[in-house]
């Protein structure tokens, strides 16, 4: 079972990869995290690519899939991973599909969590206090609304040609979310 999760900043993707890989035993892999990480540690990389991630852009698409790849080709999570935050343009989501055929995978579900711009602020003011993110800002987190709205298009489109995406209302109870997303993934035939 490999999971897509996608949606706008504060959307909730993370809080629903977390819960959902605890309950099914998967591995959330989430983009943003890794890319995080990097710029804690001060690695090269992590000093490449500070500047974009604080401006709300994104980073190059090479460098995500050399990140992301890593994991694909590991045995121990061999169709067992949550995308969070990957692909966030076409040109990704079509490189997903091949990285996971190198590997003998594929994608099962894709979950495509919609919530307004007003809930997104305030999710993000909210939290700004608790995690410390340095792109938790206002600014930058409307920046990144308006890079997601200005790529997620195509990827919208790219799915829909297939059975896979299901839209969820994130904009209910965390819970609830939850349950809908468990309810999905118990529906698909074989998912153990
Ligand atoms: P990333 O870390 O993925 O940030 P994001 O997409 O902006 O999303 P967030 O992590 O802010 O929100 P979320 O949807 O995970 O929501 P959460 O569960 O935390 O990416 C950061 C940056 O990295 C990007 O801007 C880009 O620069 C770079 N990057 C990442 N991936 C990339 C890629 N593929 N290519 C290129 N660059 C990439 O929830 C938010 C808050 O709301 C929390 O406090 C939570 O408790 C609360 N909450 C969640 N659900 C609910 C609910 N239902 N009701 C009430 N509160 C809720
Ligand atoms: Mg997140």
């Amino acid at each position: 079972m490999n999971i897509v999760i996608f949606g706008p900043p504060g959307a909730g993707k993370g809080t629903q990869s977390n819960n959902i890989a605890k309950k099914f035993n998967l591995h959330q892999l989430s983009t943003g995290e890794l890319l995080r990480k990097e710029i804690k540690d001060e690695t090269k990389l992590g000093l490449q690519i500070s500047s974009l991630i604080d401006s709300g852009k994104l980073v190059s698409d090479i460098i995500v899939s050399d990140l992301i790849e890593k994991y694909i080709s590991n045995p121990i999570y061999k169709s067992r991973l949550i995308f969070d935050g990957y692909p966030r343009n076409l040109n990704q989501a079509k490189n997903l599909n091949n990285l996971l055929n190198k590997y003998g995978q594929k994608i099962d579900i894709v979950l495509r969590l919609s919530v307004s711009l007003e809930i997104i602020k305030k999710r993000i003011l909210e939290r700004k206090n608790l995690e410390k993110r340095a792109d938790d800002k206002e600014e930058i987190a409307i920046k990144r609304y308006e890079t997601y709205e200005s790529n997620i298009k195509p990827v919208i489109d790219f799915y829909k040609q297939t059975d896979l995406l299901k839209v969820i209302n994130g904009e209910t109870s965390i819970s609830k979310i939850s349950d809908e997303i468990s309810g999905l993934i118990e529906s698909i035939k074989g998912w153990l």
